[in-house]
């Protein structure tokens, strides 16, 4: 089968598929009331075959990259399962996880044991009284630790996103370049985006990652090589460090030129772009042992509907209530 390439001429080979939209911190741009269960009833999630059929479905079209996100996937008590389901199918190259890290001390190993080679954490703080105001979680110490054992259990990957809000992460830029100078982990600041319900919250605290970019080529940093299966950031590395810091800002000029991902929601949507206004049902096609092929051929025909580009400069959000809906 051909690669799949959409009418702007881009080419897509990374799924990011969330397994749940439950989640147990609060992040202040997120879910600051926490998660709280839709008043309508809604499908149920994915269960593990369906998840394994879909992504069967996505390695037909030649994709090489999962990255199984949430919500928080390790809320998931069959998470492993799922994993284990992924791994079997053997096309993929890397299968990543996105989490808040709150039980990574525990579940490190076992997770790379089931499969996964890549980890993605969300940390916004490395003080744990700030990092409990932004997430209202007393899990600080696991999170760190559990970045420390990740590096212990041979991960091709280990990446920690912060996101960027003014008067808080950017105050504690020089705490996280001192971070990696010992650690071989790539620290990404990302642009806090605008979403249908953190208007207010994104006036006051989004900036631009245009200060830290200027710093990092003050200091010598250097922009690597961006690698075909990777996300949108673009890193940087200098000699003196062991990681890399990269820069994820969606709202800059070329950010959707080099998109190369498409998203499955928990309930089996296909989301076309993360801002995107439409979601399409891949569930239905999961009918029975052709299953795969069916999703195959029904991304194949909806993918001429992708946009050029998200709307977010005009103040448009899709339908993106919250990043906790999609993943990020
Ligand atoms: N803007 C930028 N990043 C966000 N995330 C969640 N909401 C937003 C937002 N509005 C990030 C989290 C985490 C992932 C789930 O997405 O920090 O890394
Ligand atoms: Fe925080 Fe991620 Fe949970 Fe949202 S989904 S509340 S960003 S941990």
């Amino acid at each position: 089968m051909k690669n799949l390439i959409d009418s702007h001429g881009r080419s897509f080979r990374y799924l990011r598929l969330s397994v749940t939209d439950k989640c147990n911190f609060r992040c202040t741009y997120c879910l600051p009331d926490g998660y709280k269960s839709p008043e309508v009833a809604q499908d149920s999630e994915l269960s593990v075959q369906e998840i394994k059929s879909i992504c069967e479905g996505f390695s037909l079209l030649g994709f090489e990259k999962v990255r199984l996100t949430g919500g928080e996937p390790t809320i998931r008590k069959d998470l492993l399962g799922i994993v284990r389901s992924v791994a079997e199918i053997k096309k993929f190259q890397t299968i990543a996880l996105s989490t808040n890290g709150h039980n990574l001390d525990r579940l490190a190993k076992p997770l790379r044991e089931a499969g996964i080679t890549a980890i993605n954490v969300s940390l916004d703080s490395l003080d744990s009284s700030q990092f409990q105001s932004i997430t209202g979680s007393k899990r600080f110490d696991s999170v760190r630790d559990g970045i420390e054992t990740a590096l212990d259990c041979g991960f091709a990957s280990i990446k920690v996103n912060a996101v960027l809000l003014r008067d808080i992460t950017d105050l504690e830029i020089p705490q996280f370049f001192e971070w990696v100078r010992t650690r071989p982990i790539s620290v990404r600041f990302i642009e806090l985006m605008k979403t249908g319900k953190n208007g207010n919250y994104f006036k006051k605290h989004h900036i631009s990652c245009g200060e830290i970019q200027l710093e990092l080529r003050k200091r010598g940093w250097k922009v690597k090589k961006r690698n075909d299966l990777g996300g949108p950031a673009v890193e940087y590395y200098h000699p003196d460090y062991k990681g890399t810091i990269g820069l994820i800002a969606p709202y800059s000029e070329d950010f959707c030129q080099t998109c190369n991902r498409l998203r499955v929601s928990a309930r089996g949507n296909l989301r076309l772009c993360l801002f995107g206004e439409e979601d399409y049902s891949l569930r239905k096609h999961l009918i029975d042992r052709n299953s795969p092929v069916l999703v195959a051929s029904a991304v194949r025909s909806l993918i001429e509907r992708k946009p050029a580009t998200h709307y977010l400069k005009e103040g448009k959000y899709g339908n993106t209530w919250n990043l906790a809906s999609i993943g990020g």
